[in-house]
């Protein structure tokens, strides 16, 4: 409490009894108030507010009370620059004319007489002691934007039951020592504040992209599909790119892309059944395909790798699919995948993958893309566009583009194929059953649909807490999205 400011108001109630207004001590209002709040509290005082419309000088009004009004400063300007009308003619030039003192002789300003009353300044003056002038006056005053009107709050107050020139200690708790002193009896406790709002309790809060993922899910459910577990960072290349059918020379085995681990050196290799099959496909081809023609070893496909992408989770559940006796199936995962990328402002080394899997019987490259229409469309995407591309894995492979009406483009959303023959048939799935895939990442449209343009602000220690804490609930639009697409919402 401010002890100065409550000794000013006890000293000055002892002597009168009322403060009929507090603006007689020209205080600022909150420490006035704070401090009335403190004596009222310990029922030494009780107060009540007052408010006052009064009239004040704007910053420019103030300017004019120091420096002269703008029509005395243009007067003073013809004077000194020999006929011009200096920085305030846009504002006092009318004025001055009006006041008839400058006169226009052919380009030069001249004056008209030899001195001026600034009246504009004298009226300045008053209205700041409080002499208010006459309406007319005013508004004109107000009208040239030199006055305003303002509300001030200032208070009434009066002595209060427990009165008294001095400030009282008071007890905020009842301790042992004043219990066993006897203190306790004669102690003067402060009263309990009900109505003190309470700290905001901190809960906890989704990550932006747990949200997202949380739609995803949704829209997979809604499509009858099943999750798939995700809890295994570490593959091996085996299931990692063995199985899919990705050579094992291939580029995105390289330690530039892909990290590998050192301890434990290897993991265990598969069926001896299927590692023949699909070491023999890579070796030799099969299934109408002539394979890639090197030796396939089992050293590589045993290394250990930080997964690269989720469709090595998929890989295994065909797998598993085709020993328990095929069955048509839906499958999706969100998790993470990691990739030596140089980091930038969209690249982290790790992300999210949103990934699909449909195997059935005879499925054609129309289902898949009437299939993705679909799921896109769920999520207020529409308008799609597919451009052909190369997996190791699939064959079509089709990226998966849609315009994107803020940024004025096509953008890529996701990478899709029919999974290869070569990658299928190992695994004893039936001849006659096609499986789609389809990834994209969760980090596009979770930066996308909150704004966020560096990835940085979306993971890792860079990111703002409280606006882990604020951000909204994401919903795609499902409805509104046919031609904008909800990706850019
Ligand atoms: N694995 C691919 C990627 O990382 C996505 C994909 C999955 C493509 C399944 C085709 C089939 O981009």
């Amino acid at each position: 409490m401010s002890g100065q400011l409550s000794t000013t108001i006890l000293q000055y109630l002892q002597d009168h009894d009322f403060i009929t207004d507090t603006a007689q001590f020209a205080h600022e209002t909150a420490a006035m108030q704070a401090a009335l709040a403190s004596l009222a509290a310990r029922n030494m005082i009780v107060y009540s507010h007052l408010e006052k419309e009064i009239w004040s000088l704007t910053r420019e009004g103030g300017e004019c009370l120091e420096s002269g009004s703008h029509e005395a400063r243009v007067f003073n300007a013809v004077e000194q620059s020999l006929g011009g009308l200096g920085p305030s003619a846009k504002f006092g030039q009318g004025a001055a004319f009006k006041n008839g003192w400058i006169q226009k002789d052919g380009s030069v300003f001249k004056k008209k007489v030899d001195a001026i009353t600034d009246k504009t300044q004298v009226l300045l003056t008053q209205v700041l002691s409080g002499d208010i002038p006459d309406s007319k006056t005013l508004a004109d005053m107000k009208k040239r934007n030199l006055i305003e009107k303002s509300k001030q709050i200032s208070f009434r107050v009066e002595k209060g039951p427990e009165f008294s020139l001095e400030i009282k200690r008071q007890e905020t708790d009842l301790t042992a020592e004043l219990l066993q002193s006897g203190a306790w009896k004669s102690a003067n406790f402060k009263k309990y504040n009900l109505a003190a709002e309470g700290a905001i309790p901190q809960g906890g809060a989704l990550h932006p992209l747990n949200k997202v993922r949380a739609e995803f899910r949704q829209i997979f459910f809604e499509m009858g599909f099943q999750e798939m577990p995700t809890n295994k960072f570490v593959e091996s290349c085996f299931w990692n790119f063995d199985a899919l059918f990705v050579p094992q020379q291939h580029p995105a085995r390289d330690m530039q892309d892909t990290f590998y681990i050192s301890s434990p050196e290897k993991a265990l290799l598969p069926s001896q059944d299927y590692l023949q099959k699909v070491a023999q496909v890579h070796e030799f081809g099969g299934y109408k395909s002539i394979g890639y023609r090197y030796p396939f070893s089992n050293e590589e496909a045993q290394k250990l790798v930080l997964r690269t992408h989720t469709t090595a989770i998929s890989t295994a559940m065909l797998y598993k699919l085709a020993q328990e006796g095929f069955k048509p199936a839906k499958y999706f995962s969100i998790d993470r995948v990691f990739r030596n990328e140089t980091l930038d402002a969209t690249h982290l080394a790790e992300f999210h993958q949103v990934e699909g899997v449909i195997a059935d019987y005879n499925l054609t490259l129309g289902d898949l893309i009437g299939f993705m229409q679909r799921f896109f469309e769920k999520m207020g995407v529409t308008n799609l566009r597919f451009k052909p591309t190369y997996n190791p894995y699939t064959e079509p492979s089709m990226e998966i583009y849609s315009y994107h009406s803020g940024l004025k483009k096509w953008v890529e959303i996701g990478n899709s194929g029919m999974f290869r023959p070569e990658m299928l048939e190992p695994m004893g799935l039936p001849k006659d059953v096609r499986v789609h895939g389809w990834g994209l990442s969760l980090e596009r449209p979770t930066m996308i649909k909150y704004g966020i343009d560096n990835i940085r602000e979306l993971l890792g220690h860079k990111v703002d807490l409280e606006m882990i804490q604020k951000n909204e609930a994401v919903r795609f639009d499902k409805t509104m999205g046919r031609e904008k697409g909800a990706m850019e919402a």
